[in-house]
């Protein structure tokens, strides 16, 4: 299992267990992570479940052009750390990754 932590838009920090294989977005949801409403169920069209990334200790997978591309229509404005939490696969080298949820 991997830990990965998400601060909800409210401000609380949530510690989760994660698979390695499934994407960050599954681990949260179903860990009930509040804020991430994954419209699409992960097709990388909605932007539902975009995070800023606070903190990757280990790095994380670089973005393809799909991610880019549907981040640059999202209702919050891309920054240098906003990543589409379906399009990580939890693995070994992001354990330990802090993700600020910003909510719809
Ligand atoms: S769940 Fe829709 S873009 Fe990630």
């Amino acid at each position: 299992m991997t830990k990965l932590i998400f601060i909800e838009p409210s401000g609380n920090r949530r510690e989760i267990e994660a698979t390695p294989g499934e994407s960050v977005m599954q681990a949260a949801t179903v860990a009930g992570v509040e804020g991430i409403d994954a419209e699409c169920g992960g097709s990388c069209m909605c932007a539902t479940c975009h995070c800023l990334v606070i903190e990757a200790p280990g790095g994380l997978p670089a973005m393809e052009s799909a991610e880019t591309d549907t981040l640059e229509f999202t209702a919050e404005e891309m920054r240098d750390n906003s990543r589409l939490t379906c399009q990580i696969a939890v693995s070994d080298q992001i354990a330990g990754t802090v993700f600020q949820v910003m909510g719809g």
